[in-house]
C-alpha cells in the first residue's frame, strides 16, 4: 500500500485542484471538493485501487446517476443527514415532535387538495381497504386548524402515480393534499399499499448485490406536514405487519413510525397523529432537492 496523499506535492496538489489557490470561487465549496478529494485520494491507496478498478467505479457511479434518488437512501446517505439533522435540533434545544424519516425519490407536488379528509384512490385497486386517521396538533397537544398533510404511497403492486414503468396508475392515484379543520382532524381512505423493490438490474440493486443486501421497502405511507408558525415535517410510516418492516433497505423505519394496526370487518385501521414543533425554536423547512412537478 502507497501512502503519498499526506506528502507535500499531494497536498499541493489538492489545493491546486480545488481552487483554493484562487481568488475567485465559493470558499465553503472549496473546502468540501478538498475534502471530498482527499478521501477519494486515501482510499485509493488504501484499498490498492487498480486503474481499472478507478475507471469502472467512475462508469458505474456515471450509470447509476439516474438512480441517485434510490442510492441515496440505498447506502444510508440519506438516513444519516436525518441523524445529523436530529442532532443539530437536539444540540439548538429544537428537538421534539413526530420523528422525521426519509422523503425518498418519488414525491410529486401538485397533488390535489382537499379539506378535512380524502378518498386516495383513483384507480381501481383490489386491495385491503385502509383508513389512516390522525391529528396534526403541538407539542401541547392542541390541534392545529389549517395545517396541510400531503400523503402519497404506492399501489397494490408497489408502483407510484407517475413512476409506473407498466402506466397504470392515473395521475396522482394515491396522492392527496388535506386541509384540516379546527379539530386538527384527518381522515384518509384508501388501499392498502405493497412494499416495493429497487428495479432489478439497476445500479441500485446491483450495489446491494454486490454487498449481500436486498434492495427492497416495506410498505409504508409518505407525509409531509406543514402549519404555519410551525417547523416543516417530513415522514412516513411502515406498515406494522410487513416482513421487512424492521429491514428497510432504505433505513426510513424509525421508533414511532411504524403504527398498530387493527382490523374490523375487512377494514385495516391506524391512527397516526403528526405533531409538529413552533418554529419559535428556529426555522425549519422543507429541503429544496429536485422534485417533479406535475
Ligand atoms: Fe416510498
Amino acid at each position: 500500500m502507497t501512502n503519498i496523499t499526506p506528502s507535500k506535492p499531494i497536498q499541493d496538489l489538492l489545493d491546486r485542484a480545488s481552487g483554493l489557490d484562487q481568488k475567485e470561487g465559493d470558499t465553503r465549496l472549496k473546502a468540501v471538493v478538498r475534502d471530498l478529494l482527499e478521501q477519494v485520494f486515501h482510499i485509493i491507496e488504501r484499498h490498492d485501487l487498480t486503474e481499472d478498478e478507478v475507471w469502472g467505479a467512475v462508469s458505474f457511479l456515471g450509470k447509476g446517476a439516474e438512480e441517485y434518488g434510490l442510492m441515496m437512501p440505498g447506502v444510508g446517505i440519506e438516513h444519516f443527514m436525518d441523524l445529523v439533522l436530529d442532532a443539530r435540533d437536539e444540540e439548538a434545544g429544537m428537538g421534539g415532535g413526530t420523528p422525521r424519516t426519509i422523503e425518498g425519490p418519488l414525491y410529486v407536488e401538485g397533488a390535489p387538495l382537499s379539506e378535512g379528509s380524502a378518498t386516495m384512490s383513483d384507480n381501481e385497486d383490489e386491495g385491503e381497504r385502509l383508513i389512516i386517521t390522525g391529528v396534526v396538533k403541538n407539542e401541547a397537544g392542541d390541534p392545529l386548524p389549517g395545517a396541510v398533510v400531503d400523503v402519497w404511497h404506492a399501489d397494490t403492486r408497489g408502483f407510484y402515480s407517475h413512476f409506473d414503468p407498466t402506466e397504470q396508475n392515473a395521475p396522482f392515484n394515491n396522492r392527496r393534499k388535506i386541509r384540516v379543520g379546527d379539530d386538527g382532524r384527518f381522515e384518509i381512505t384508501t388501499i392498502m399499499p405493497s412494499g416495493y423493490a429497487c428495479p432489478p438490474g439497476g445500479s441500485t440493486d446491483t450495489l446491494m448485490t454486490l454487498l449481500g443486501r436486498h434492495a427492497a421497502r416495506p410498505a409504508h405511507v409518505h407525509f409531509f406536514a406543514d402549519a404555519e408558525g410551525y417547523r416543516h415535517l417530513t415522514t412516513q410510516i411502515n406498515i406494522a405487519d410487513d416482513p421487512l418492516v424492521n429491514d428497510d433497505f432504505a433505513f426510513g423505519t424509525r421508533d414511532g413510525l411504524a403504527p398498530e394496526i387493527t382490523r374490523e370487518d375487512g377494514v385495516a385501521k391506524i391512527r397516526f397523529d403528526l405533531e409538529l414543533v413552533s418554529s419559535t425554536k428556529g426555522s425549519g423547512e422543507r429541503s429544496h432537492r429536485e422534485r417533479l412537478t406535475a
